[in-house]
């Protein structure tokens, strides 16, 4: 019996195609290690537990020093969740998250600490600028909660941010409503850079934005990549801009990964049928020659409250087959570094 992800001669390395067992450890700048985050529902005047939501259940992966990760999935999947973990926002249930930053001191417990080390843009430019401060103040707000510069020079510092970000100079004493959204979006950006992080976390930051003002803020945010070696965690419920913009890609569903890799490769061969309806393509069945065109996905996603036993994309599933709701959840093969969750479909074709 093969695994879904077997040895396949037909796979072309990819140029980003990093071999997991030779990584040293020094390239990664995170590990998750089976992390699981629960949300506990309360009920009732005294507001009592009578459950939790798994958010996200189970999760490895890893950061690589310089790379753009994207977590991808439908609403609800639980990226937010896992970008909030890896950000020390939320508690985890089970599992560990280890930062590696430069110079080898982990930030422990603080936030503060933290903070130096992963920033976040969120999608909502607005909601996350006070809209009563300066553009200038928005921008020095690391700066001055970190004490790293006073006076002018830490004025001098917000001018470069600023010039990075390529906002013009006079935004610094300008109101966020001043500003077009594509603007906006390049303060949180400065905003982010302000503490020299070496993490961005980039939770659906241009997904607000329309298509020519989000290329902008892509290359801008792929310049400034490669002038900081930043390692950006690229969530996006957009698999076309996902293949432009990520080096590797974690695919979620009900709050499990279920495929992850290189971007080319898990676009040019998706290996579990979630993928595959999520890209709305061309399945092949057989390598020889048989096509099979998977629909579109369709149907509500489960409530994470109450997910389906065995694999969680089992019921809608154009695949499945009985055994799938006692599958244990796993992800299988490490061929050019392109791992799928286990699935019956595909140890069968
Ligand atoms: N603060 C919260 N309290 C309770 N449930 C939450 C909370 N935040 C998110 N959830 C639930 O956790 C699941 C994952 O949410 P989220 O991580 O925001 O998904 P995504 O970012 O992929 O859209 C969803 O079912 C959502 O309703
Ligand atoms: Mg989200």
């Amino acid at each position: 019996m093969r695994t879904t992800s077997a040895p396949r001669t037909d796979r072309k390395p990819t140029s980003s195609h990093v071999d997991a067992p030779g990584l040293a450890k020094r390239d990664l700048l995170c590990e998750v290690e089976a992390v699981s985050v629960r949300y506990p529902i309360r009920r009732g005047f005294f507001q009592r537990i009578v459950g939790h939501v798994g958010a996200v259940e189970s999760a490895t992966l890893e950061l690589r020093r310089g790379e753009t990760l994207a977590l991808v999935g439908e609403s609800g999947c639980g990226k937010s969740t896992l970008g909030r973990a890896i950000l020390q926002l939320e508690p985890v249930a089970e599992g560990r998250i280890r930062l590696l930053p430069r110079g080898g001191d982990t930030p422990g417990a603080s936030r503060r600490a933290l903070a130096r080390i992963a920033q976040v843009v969120f999608q909502d430019p607005l909601g996350s600028l006070d809209p009563r401060w300066t553009v200038g103040d928005l921008i020095a707000e690391g700066i001055d909660v970190q004490r790293l510069a006073r006076g002018a020079e830490r004025d001098a510092r917000v001018r470069e941010l600023l010039a990075q970000v390529e906002l013009p100079a006079d935004s610094f004493h300008k109101y966020p409503h001043q500003l077009s959204g594509g603007q906006q979006q390049r303060v949180a950006i400065a905003r982010a850079l302000a503490t020299k992080p070496e993490l961005i976390v980039l939770d659906e930051a241009t997904s607000a934005l329309d298509v020519s003002v989000q290329a902008q803020i892509l290359n801008l945010l792929r310049d400034l990549q490669a002038e900081h070696g930043l390692t950006y965690l690229f969530i996006s419920h957009d698999l076309a801009v996902v293949g432009q913009f990520a080096d590797r890609v974690a695919v979620m569903y009900l709050g499990r990964i279920m495929e992850m890799g290189a971007v080319a490769d898990v676009l040019a061969e998706p290996g579990h049928p979630y993928t595959r309806a999520l890209l709305g393509s061309a399945l092949r069945v057989d390598p020889e020659a048989r096509i099979e065109t998977i629909p579109v996905l369709t149907g509500d996603v489960p409530s994470p409250r109450n997910p389906p036993s065995g694999c969680r994309f089992r019921n809608r599933c154009p695949v499945a087959m009985p055994g799938c709701a006692a599958l244990p959840y796993g992800m299988t093969g490490s061929l050019h570094d392109h791992q799928v969750a286990a699935c019956l479909a595909g140890n069968s074709a």
